[in-house]
Order: C-alpha cells, then structure tokens, then sequence
C-alpha cells in the first residue's frame, strides 16, 4: 500500500519525468493501461467530470490547478473543471507524445487512457481502423435532463463498436437537490434504453462533477447510495485482454519448401501454439499435428510461440495448406461464412454502393465480397442514422457483406486482430471495417461431418423404377418466405389438388416439425440453419422415395437453402413465395408481428432478424394482390412444366422404364 502512494504522488508531478520513474510505477500497476472513452451530450458535462476526475485521483502536473485558478481569477469567474481537460490536451499537442488525443491517469488500482477524439468522425475512424481501440466506456447523462437523443447515439455508438463495458454517471446531482427519486427515474430510463441496444451497464453513479460527489471521494450528499464512485466503477471493469490470452489463431502467409521439409509461415495473432498441439486448419477442416516450430536464429529448439511473433512451423502431416487459412486449437475455432455484418468507415473517393464487388482483406486471406446491403448509414458529426443506398467518403455504415467462398473470420469483440477488414477497389483502400455476426449464423457446423467410418448403402430399387411406379418425377418444392407471405396456406392447397391428380405428395412445414424433429431449436442464427439443414436431408429423404415434397419454411438464409439444393440440385425448385414485410405485418395471421414489435419474440424474421431473399429462384409467386387459388393455379402450372405433370403422366412413365430397362 505504501509503494501504491508513492506511485500516486510521483503521477502528481509532472508526467514522465525519468525513465526510472516510470518503470518503477509499471513494476508496481498493472502493466496494460485501460483504454476507455466518455461520451454523452454536450452540455451534459464531460468535460467537467474528466478535470474532476484527473484532478481528484492526484493525475495532474504540479502547478495545473493553480495556472486554471489564476486564469479564472483573471476573469472573474468560478473556478472551471472544463478547462483542466483542455489544458491538459493543449500539453500533449506541444509536447513530444506520439498522440494527442488520449490523456493519462491513474487510479490506485491500475493506470488509464482516456481516449478523447476531436470529433466523433476522428473517433469512429480510429476504432474501426484500429488506431485507437476503447475497451470501456464512461456515458455521462445530465440528472435534469435525463436521457436525450444524444445519449441514445453516443449510446449506439458503443454498441455499434462493440464496447460491452460501460457505466453511466448520472452528472448534476446537485442541481436536482441530489435527489433519489429523480436519479432513480434516469436510472430506470438508462436501463430500459441500454437494454434495447443489448448493453448491461456495470454501474449507474450519481455524480456532482462541479463538487466532486461521487467522482474519486464519496458525498455527504447521497447517503441513499451505496454503490461504487466512478474511480471505483472503473477499476471494476475487467482489465484488458491481451492477445496471449485469447484463443489462438495463426493465419498462415506462406508455405515454404525447403528439401523436403514444408515450412508453414505466418504471424501468430492470438493465443500460443506448441510443438506437437493438435491443430484445425480452417476452412479445409482438416487436422494436423506441429511437429516443429523452425527458429532461425535460436541455437536451442523452439517449444513455443505467442501472439505476436512471426514464425514457421512443419507439421507431422501431409496436407495442402495454402495462404489465407487459418490454424486454431480445437476446443476454439474462429467463424466460417460466408456473409457478415459489418461496421465500416469508408475512405473511397467513389462512394460504397449496394452490388458492388470489393476485394476484403482479412489478416491474410482475400476474398472477392458483394455488398448485399447497405443497412444504415451513421452521420459522424450528429450520430444519427439514416436509410441510404450509397456511402460517402467519410461516413460510417453497417453494411451486409457476402463472399462466394467461406470466409475464416472472428467477430470483432471476440478477436479484435481476425475481425478487422480493410476493403480494397483496384488498388486502393478504401475503407475499413469490423466484423458482426449479429443476425447470421456461424456455418462451421453444417459444413462439418462428424462422424467417421462411415459407408452408405444401395437401394436395390433403381429412382427410375420409383418414378414410373409412381407415375411421376420426384422433386422438391421449396417455399421460402416470411412468415405470414402464404407458405402454408399455398403449400397445403397445392397439396390438396396435387394428390387429387393422382401426386405422390406431401407436405413438410415450419411450424409442424418445429414440435418435433426439431423441438429443440430455437431461432438463433445458429438453430434456423440447423432447423433448414435436417428439413434439407428430410426432403431429400422424401425425393428419394419418389415423392413431390413441398418444404413451407421461412429459410431465412441463402446459404442455408443453398445447402438444402445441394443435397439434390437437378430436382430442387426454390419457390419465393413473395410479399412485402408491411403486407405479412398486416395480415399478422397469428399475431406474431405485433408481439415481435413490442420486443416479446425476439429475433423475428424481417423485423429483428434478417430474411435474404432469393437471387435466382426457380419461380416467384407474389401473393400480395392475388388469391391463393390463383397462386396455387400458378404453381400447378409450373409442376406440369417441370416434374413431368398429369398430363406427361404416361409419357414419363415410358421415358423411365425405358431408362430403366436401357
Ligand atoms: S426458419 O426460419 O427456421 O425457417 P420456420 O419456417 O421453421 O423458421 O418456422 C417459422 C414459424 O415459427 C413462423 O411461421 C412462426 O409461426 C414461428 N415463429 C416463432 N418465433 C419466430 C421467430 N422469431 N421468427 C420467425 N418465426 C417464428
């Protein structure tokens, strides 16, 4: 403890007086400052609480206070907290330090860096491109005025950059006569509005940045309140991950052959690696073993390496490994997909526009990505947003990107390193960007198989023998939609009449299997592709037995009902059975949207969850004017076309057994 003052009192002097000052406060404090940012409104008093902070954790130069006294003396006014924080920058500006926005401090507990942007434009900047990352934030909200629309930007923001610590200073507190009830009003309305935007803040604080309540010292004002002061709140937050520590990830650069040796090189970005760990190579799925990791200029064998240095390893076994995959332990495998959410800060003198293909680098891998959409665009200077089909130099959007192969990658709050893209048109950047998977799956799992020593068998009854037994060609029928376009209603009819003309047909659909084969499945991104994986095999199940089978899902993913063709590409049908989100909303035949709406099912396809339409279906049937008689009309119309209909009944039939016989 007596060291720990020591080091508080030197913080006091002026800031990095000797090298061996220095070091002795890092032997002392955790080594790895906390980035941290404060936002708020305005007038809500940041910078009020940022000088009383400083000031009141013994962070300030010798002298500070009283050069800030004497200038308001000067002009005859109250002493001003406001001016410590820009005194304080105006330094850092003169001075030698790399960077001027971030300002130091300390606490007992460990050391800060206040990262303060010029403007929100700068800011968002940095964080995407990796300048400056905030690992907590400070929202500072005005006691009086409660929530404004600021705080809700300032709060998006955070959760837009995926910050997950934060906590809230209720400021002013002795303009509402430090009131309890009125902090517990804000504090309810900072829950309610945090909570939309899926973040849990830590602490909720009454503070008086202009007395000093709250901020380091407690307050003889509030004695209602028994939680941390800020000082305190920020200490709690959890201390910084470094890279060592998180799961490992080694994108691989190059393979080098030397004799017969293969030498694979790269940087490891995360985690360790260790000679003889098992490892993943994704997105090949295929497991090796290291044998060696090569050292050129180590006398004694490498054992081991960690994030940050650039290695080359040889492995026990013989597999094709190129530039761009990624190794990983097992236990902890990054993302494979090939669609993601993105946060992106666009520097192109072109403007980012919705179809357009860039070239996306991510740590070593390039991939060819289509904007598929461009969601909301951020204006940098009032955080507001808006709908747009076009992103300007300068601006921030979240924006759907979509690659033709699989795409190794990490959310960006996972891994900071593996969720950072820099989009490349020609030979220019021209923007950065970090990955979300919010709202898509992780396709790892539907693209692995499991088990092993597995052999299938052979049916001794040959598709062609079913088919003209049947009187008809299998196929699938796969109706895809939101929920309340007609699915259903469309796919019972169709089967009605189907098996009136003498089809072998039947009907799987969404809400039925959901109460059984698929109880168990949610709406995660995770479970609908699982939920579409079993229905994909089922109906090929079906196809197989010569059925006509009609699939009634909502298959919100096209990666998903791609998979689901795959199985059976030459008899699958995709059927977009079409109707514009406002139409199901009103026709809402089982009142799901108006519970979606008030936030009581979450994740619901079109309003808080994705629905991709189809590129190229085999068929649309649009049934926002039409009734479902028509539609059915349509389709039957269709299958006579294209499954060798009732009146090709015989014909086929032939064309088969002679197949079969031929
Ligand atoms: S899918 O997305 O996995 O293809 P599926 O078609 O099986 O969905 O099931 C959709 C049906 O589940 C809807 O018609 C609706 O009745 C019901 N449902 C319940 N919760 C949701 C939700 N969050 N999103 C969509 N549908 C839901």
């Amino acid at each position: 403890m007596a060291d720990r003052k020591k080091t508080k009192s030197q913080a006091r002097k002026a800031p990095a007086k000797g090298k061996a000052a220095v070091a002795q406060s890092e032997d002392i404090m955790d080594n790895k400052p906390l980035k941290i940012v404060i936002v708020g409104h305005v007038d809500h008093g940041k910078s009020t609480l940022v000088g009383r902070l400083i000031h009141d954790t013994g962070s300030l130069p010798e002298g500070k206070v009283e050069t800030i006294q004497d200038m308001c003396d000067r002009r005859g006014m109250p002493f001003e907290w406001a001016f410590l924080m820009d005194a304080l920058k105006s330094e850092r500006d003169q001075g030698v330090t790399i960077d001027t926005s971030q300002i130091w401090f300390s606490t007992d507990h460990r050391k800060y860096v206040l990262i303060d942007a010029p403007g929100h434009k700068e800011f968002l900047k940095n964080m995407v491109s990796g300048a400056a990352h905030a690992e907590a934030a400070l929202l500072v909200i005005d006691a009086e005025e409660g929530v404004r629309e600021q705080s809700r930007r300032h709060g998006y923001l955070l959760h837009l950059l995926g910050v997950r610590q934060v906590a809230v200073a209720v400021n002013k507190m002795d303009l509402v006569k430090y009131s309890k009830g009125r902090f517990d009003e804000i504090k309810a309305e900072i829950h309610d509005y945090l909570n939309e935007i899926g973040i849990a803040p830590t602490h909720i604080i009454p503070v008086s940045s202009r007395e000093g309540d709250m901020i380091v010292n407690e307050s003889r004002h509030m004695d209602w309140y028994k939680g941390p002061t800020v000082a305190q709140a920020l200490d709690l937050f959890e201390a910084p991950v470094v890279p060592t520590d998180l799961p490992l990830r080694f994108p691989v650069q190059d393979v080098y052959k030397f004799d017969k040796k293969r030498i694979i090189v790269g940087r490891v970005e995360s985690g360790r690696l260790r000679v003889g760990d098992t490892l993943l190579i994704s997105p090949t799925n295929k497991t090796v073993r290291v044998a060696s990791i090569e050292s050129w200029n180590s006398p004694a064998p490498v054992l081991a390496a960690s994030a940050g240095q650039s290695i080359g390893i040889t492995l026990e076994d013989q597999v094709f490994i190129e530039r761009g995959q990624v190794a990983s332990n097992i236990g902890n495998l990054p993302v494979e997909t090939n669609v993601f959410r993105a946060r992106i800060f666009w520097l192109g003198r072109e403007p980012l526009t919705t179809g357009k293909t860039y070239k996306l680098k991510l740590a070593t891998s390039h991939h060819n990505v289509v904007v598929q959409a461009i969601e909301r665009v951020i204006d940098t200077d009032d955080l507001s947003s808006t709908e747009a089909d076009k992103l300007e130099r300068n601006a921030v959007a979240e924006v759907v990107l979509r690659s033709r192969g699989m795409m190794v990658l990490d959310e960006f709050i996972n891994n900071p390193v593996m969720g950072r893209f820099v989009l490349v048109d020609k030979y220019d950047a021209v923007g950065g960007g970090i990955v979300s998977m919010e709202g898509y799956p992780d396709q790892r799992q539907s693209v692995t198989v499991k088990s092993t020593n597995i052999f299938s068998v052979d049916h001794r009854i040959t598709p062609a023998a079913r088919s003209a037994n049947h009187g008809h060609r299998p196929g699938i029928l796969w109706l895809t939609g939101l929920s309340g376009s007609g699915k259903s209603t469309i796919a019972v009819e169709l089967e009605r009449q189907l098996f009136l003309k003498g089809y072998h047909v039947y009907v799987i659909d969404g809400d039925n299997l959901r109460h059984g084969l698929c109880a168990d499945l949610g709406f995660s991104p995770e479970d609908r592709t699982e939920n579409i994986r079993r229905v994909g095999e089922v109906a090929n199940l079906f196809a197989d037995a010569g059925f006509i089978v009609i699939a009634a899902f909502i298959s919100p993913y096209r990666a998903d009902r791609q998979r689901a063709r795959a199985i059976r590409s030459e008899q699958f049908h995709e059927i977009y059975i079409k109707a514009g989100l406002e139409v199901c909303e009103r026709r809402d035949p089982k009142g799901l949207y108006k519970k979606a709406r008030k936030g009581e099912i979450k994740m619901f396809s079109g309003i808080s969850a994705p629905y991709e339409e189809p590129e190229e279906p085999e068929c649309v049937i649009d049934t926002t004017f039409l009734p479902v008689s028509e539609n059915v009309a349509e389709l039957m119309e269709y299958i006579d076309q294209n499954l060798g209909g009732i009146d090709h009944h015989h014909e086929t039939g032939k064309e088969e057994k002679a197949a079969q016989t031929g």
